[in-house]
C-alpha cells in the first residue's frame, strides 16, 4: 500500500476544494424550492426535465420536495463550450422520451453560466406545444451570462463567477458524489 499524501486524502477532504454550501445549506434551499413549485403549480401534472449529467442530484432530491403528481425525463445535450464558440450550438445527444404537448414542463439545471445552453434548449422545446415550461437551476452565475434574457424562474443560489465543482457539477468528469458545493482551488491541479 502506498503512503503518499494523495492515498490518504479522502475525496470529501480533498484540500484542494473550499466549501461554499454545505449538504445541509443546500437540502433546506431545495426544500424551500420544492415547496414554491408545489404551491406554484398546485393542481396540476408536472413534467420535471433534468439536463444530465450535472442536474441528475439536484433533481433527484427536488423531486422529493414537490408534492404533485409528476413525470421525470432526462436531456443530454453538448454545449461545444470548450471550442470557444459563442454560437451557443448545442446538440442534443439524448432527448426526451415522451411528447411534452399540453403538459406543464419544468427543465432542471445544475448551473446558468453564460446562458447559451438553456436559450437553445428553451427554443428547441419551445416548439412542442408545452401549456407551460419553466426554468429551475441550483447555481446562478450571472457575471458570465451573454443570454441577458434568460429569466430562470427558480434559483437555488446565485454565486460569483467562480468555478465550482460538487453535488452534481464536475470538473473534467471529476466530484460529482461530493455532497457540498466547493470551489476548485487551482483548477489546474484537477
Ligand atoms: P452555459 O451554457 O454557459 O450556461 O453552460 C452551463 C453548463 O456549463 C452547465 O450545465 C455546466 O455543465 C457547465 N458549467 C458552467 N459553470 C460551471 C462550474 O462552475 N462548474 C461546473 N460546470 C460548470
Ligand atoms: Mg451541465
Amino acid at each position: 500500500m502506498s503512503t503518499s499524501t494523495a492515498q490518504q486524502t479522502t475525496e470529501f477532504s480533498n484540500p484542494n476544494l473550499e466549501t461554499l454550501y454545505t449538504g445541509d445549506r443546500i437540502q433546506a434551499r431545495v426544500r424551500e424550492l420544492g415547496a414554491q413549485i408545489t404551491s406554484d403549480y398546485a393542481g396540476k401534472t408536472l413534467y420535471v426535465v433534468g439536463v444530465l449529467k450535472g442536474s441528475c442530484v439536484f433533481m433527484a432530491d427536488l423531486i422529493r420536495h414537490i408534492d404533485l403528481p409528476m413525470e421525470i425525463d432526462f436531456m443530454a445535450v453538448s454545449s461545444y463550450k470548450d471550442e470557444l464558440r459563442s454560437t451557443g450550438d448545442v446538440e442534443i445527444l439524448k432527448d426526451l422520451m415522451k411528447p411534452i404537448r399540453d403538459r406543464h414542463v419544468i427543465i432542471v439545471e445544475d448551473i446558468v453560466d453564460t446562458g447559451l445552453t438553456l436559450s437553445h434548449l428553451l427554443e428547441l422545446l419551445g416548439t412542442r406545444g408545452a401549456a407551460s415550461l419553466r426554468l429551475a437551476t441550483l447555481l446562478d452565475k450571472p457575471e458570465p451570462r451573454i443570454k441577458k434574457e434568460l429569466v430562470i424562474d427558480y434559483t437555488g443560489f446565485q454565486i460569483p463567477n467562480k468555478f465550482v465543482v460538487g453535488y452534481g457539477l464536475d470538473a473534467a468528469g471529476r466530484y460529482r458524489n461530493l455532497p457540498f458545493i466547493a470551489v476548485v482551488k487551482d483548477p489546474s491541479a484537477v
